[in-house]
């Protein structure tokens, strides 16, 4: 049995949980800046740094207080994602494997995400498609191996995640994006307007979302078409390229499963499509492992632990971090 504190404070969430063998969740608690940073329409990076500040210790004591014994390690994310953000988790991270005399794993922010998955009841099995989709990031990995990946194709510009936030801006809904054009499309009409589908026949698994994004502006500035009916369009728009892009990847590499993370991953359109329109199986994580959350960290950990990838102590944040 193996326990592993993980630590996530990559962007405006402090999460923290343990995990045991990679598998099951002991504890876990996430504390959401949502509200703070609605106010701004978006997450400012100095306030952010500071409210993690503010709330880790006494989550990480609620955290540890709720299970018995040591952990035999502590994971946390290294990168990519906001500086101060990320100094705060890792250091704090740091700090415990300096006192406890334990290893300290750092994680790549997206490895985090796909292990999501492993904590569901029938986690994929390896080689898989993994369609990571977020605020920051937008991209295809083929994953042979455990910590072996290609990244296959990415956004060129904005995450679909940041489509959705802009746009929901545009429309004057609350941050984050994500969940209020969600709501707002289910009183409108996806085919009302026929938005671009960026590079959708390019035959490449590149994204681009920024196009989507000003035909919204300008859609708004010519028409005066109703909110609902914008939201259900771009939603439709947004979804039909992940859709279009992943079943091309599944298409040319023959990946037998897909795995689906991020906080774009809570999209009940897109969920419904995968696993209605692909003829191979999906696995993703349930709604509360789709936003940053600390047991996908740890899960990650479990298994950089397992393969003998831990990390020094002197591992520096980095927030353009490649995978
Ligand atoms: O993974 P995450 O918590 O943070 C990053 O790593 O970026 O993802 C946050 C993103 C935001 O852009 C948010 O608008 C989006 O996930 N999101 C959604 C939904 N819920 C969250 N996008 C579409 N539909 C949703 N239901
Ligand atoms: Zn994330």
């Amino acid at each position: 049995m193996t326990r592993i504190l993980g630590i996530e404070s990559s962007c405006d969430e402090t999460g923290i949980a343990i995990v045991e063998d990679g598998r099951r969740i002991l504890a876990a608690e996430v504390a959401s800046q949502i509200k703070i940073h609605a106010e701004f329409g978006g997450v400012v990076p100095e306030i952010a740094s500071r409210q993690h500040i503010q709330c880790i210790s006494q989550i990480a004591e609620r955290v540890m207080g709720a299970v018995d014994g040591p952990v035999d390690a502590v994971a946390a994310t290294i990168g990519p994602g906001l500086m101060g953000s990320l100094l705060v988790g890792a250091n704090f991270a740091k700090a415990l494997c300096y006192a406890w005399k334990i290893p300290f794993i750092p994680v790549h922010h997206i490895e985090g995400h796909i292990f999501s998955v492993f904590l569901t009841d029938a986690p994929p099995t390896f080689p898989f498609l993994a369609l990571v989709v977020s605020g920051g990031h937008t991209c295809i990995i083929a994953c042979d191996a455990p910590h072996q990946y290609k990244t296959l194709g990415s956004t060129r510009d904005d995450a679909v995640g940041e489509s959705f936030d802009k746009v929901a801006r545009l429309l004057g809904l609350p941050y984050p994006g994500g969940p209020s054009i969600q709501e707002a499309a289910k009183e409108g009409n996806p085919k009302a307007i026929r938005f671009p589908r960026g590079l959708e026949k390019s035959g490449k698994l590149e994204f681009s979302y920024s196009g989507l994004k000003t035909a919204v502006l300008y859609e708004m500035r010519k028409n005066n078409a109703a909110v609902g009916d914008v939201a259900a369009s771009f939603q439709d728009a947004a979804i039909d390229v992940l859709l279009t892009k992943t079943k091309l990847a599944i298409e040319l590499t023959g990946s037998p499963r897909l795995v689906l993370a991020g906080g774009v991953a809570a999209n009940q359109l897109l969920r419904d499509r995968l696993t209605t329109e692909l003829d191979v199986p999906v696995h993703m994580p349930p709604m509360s492992l789709c936003v940053d959350n600390g047991a996908m960290i740890a899960a990650a950990g479990h298994s950089r632990l397992k393969h003998g990838f831990t990390g020094a102590l002197d591992a520096t944040p980095t927030p353009n971090l490649p995978l």
